[in-house]
């Protein structure tokens, strides 16, 4: 096991990678918190990762009350949040008490959404078991649910107190949805380093073998990019909205498939429009353009969205509540490593991209 820290201030907090659970409890030893804790959990993480991480809080003496929700989206609502409070006054949590989130974006988004609010505040703990989650949603303290059909409408920041990855519960996860977590991993290395980058490009193999030393160098370099963006802008102001690379062309076109797509699929074209408007502008080779197609083929992601219209896209992109002033801003790469933040307001040129996606 190794460990990271986020530096916020008081709300410094550590990321522990480990490829067990085998030091869950001493990690939340330190952390100075009460013994009783929440563990939630949705239905499939529960099946396979629940028990173990339950008796390792249990031989360090935590108190572990384990509340088991519905899997996937539709669970990340208010109806949701409001049976975990229940479950929390039942047990007479306190201040001092913790609630955990074993699982996902869904399950980490929601428990942390509770832990915000419950008591103004009480212990949060993420553990997260999907790579999206791992590499990108269980840092950072963005918490919140959907509401009347927006996604993240509700929400805080809220940091936890820890977090604790173990690489291994990945191998329980849908291939699918890990190629999709890769999209992050590769936005990591194209906002920040270029040698990431390279490091996924030669291993992505070993990455879906499992490769432990690698899954947990991969842990180690996301947790860091994604860490050092939130140290500088915990509450997003400016720098943060670089981790938005790929996510404007992303999330229109995840809405108009109806969330039948997974968020890194749309990612991952998004991230290919994004290369291919910077190219149009002149900011990077066609190589370039290329080699992170190559990469996101290798990983089996899609590089187009093939079937969807042109013009839908580009109006959906504007119902994007990140949109200031209808103009649309671009996270465009400068190169592989950095990017830069553009207002792009030549429509024609837009749409040409697009039409290339199509
Ligand atoms: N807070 C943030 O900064 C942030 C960032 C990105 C995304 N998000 C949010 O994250 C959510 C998506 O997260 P996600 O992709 O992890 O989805 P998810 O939590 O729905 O998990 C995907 C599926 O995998 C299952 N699963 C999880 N871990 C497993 C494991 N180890 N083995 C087998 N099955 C497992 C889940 O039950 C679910 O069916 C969205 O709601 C999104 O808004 C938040
Ligand atoms: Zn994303």
């Amino acid at each position: 096991m190794f460990k990271l820290n986020v530096s916020l201030g008081e709300r410094s907090y550590p990321i522990y990678v480990s490829t067990d659970f085998s030091d869950l409890g001493k990690a939340l030893s330190q952390a100075e918190i009460g013994k009783k804790t929440v563990l939630v959990t949705d239905e499939n993480v529960n099946l396979y990762h629940s028990d173990e991480c339950e008796k390792a809080l249990t031989v360090s003496g935590f108190e572990v009350h384990k509340l088991v929700i519905e899997a996937g989206e539709k669970s990340k609502n208010l109806d949701t949040v409001r049976r975990i409070y229940d479950f929390m006054i039942d047990l007479k949590l306190e201040r001092n008490s913790t609630i955990i989130a074993l699982g996902g974006g869904v399950v980490g988004d929601i428990t942390g959404f509770a832990a915000a609010t419950f008591l103004r505040g009480i212990n949060f703990i993420q553990i997260p078991t999907t790579l999206l989650a791992q590499a990108d949603s269980s840092v950072g303290g963005k918490v919140g649910v959907d509401f009347r059909g927006a996604k993240n409408i509700i929400g805080a920041f809220y940091q936890p107190k820890l977090v604790y990855v173990n690489v291994n519960t990945l191998k329980t996860l849908p291939l699918r949805e890990i190629k999709a977590g890769m999209a992050e991993v590769v936005k990591h290395g194209i906002i920040m380093d270029s040698e990431f980058f390279d490091y996924i490009d030669y291993n992505t193999n070993k990455i879906f073998n499992f490769d432990e030393s690698v899954l947990q160098y991969i842990t180690k370099m996301n947790c860091t990019i994604k860490g050092k963006v939130v140290e500088k802008d915990e509450k997003e102001s400016g720098l943060r909205a670089i981790l938005n690379f790929g996510h404007t062309i992303g999330h229109a076109i995840e809405s108009l498939s109806n969330f039948t797509m997974l968020h890194g699929e749309c990612v991952s074209i998004g991230m290919v429009g994004a290369f291919k408007l910077a190219e149009k502008l002149g900011m990077v080779s066609k190589e370039a353009t290329q080699k992170v197609v190559n990469v996101l083929c290798n990983i089996g992601l899609p590089v187009n969205a093939a079937g969807m219209s042109a013009n839908d896209i580009y109006e959906q992109m504007f119902y994007d509540k990140k949109i200031k002033n209808n103009k649309l801003v671009f996270v465009l790469p400068k190169r592989i490593g950095e990017v830069v933040l553009c207002e792009v307001s030549d429509r024609e040129l837009i749409k040409s991209v697009l039409d290339e996606l199509v």
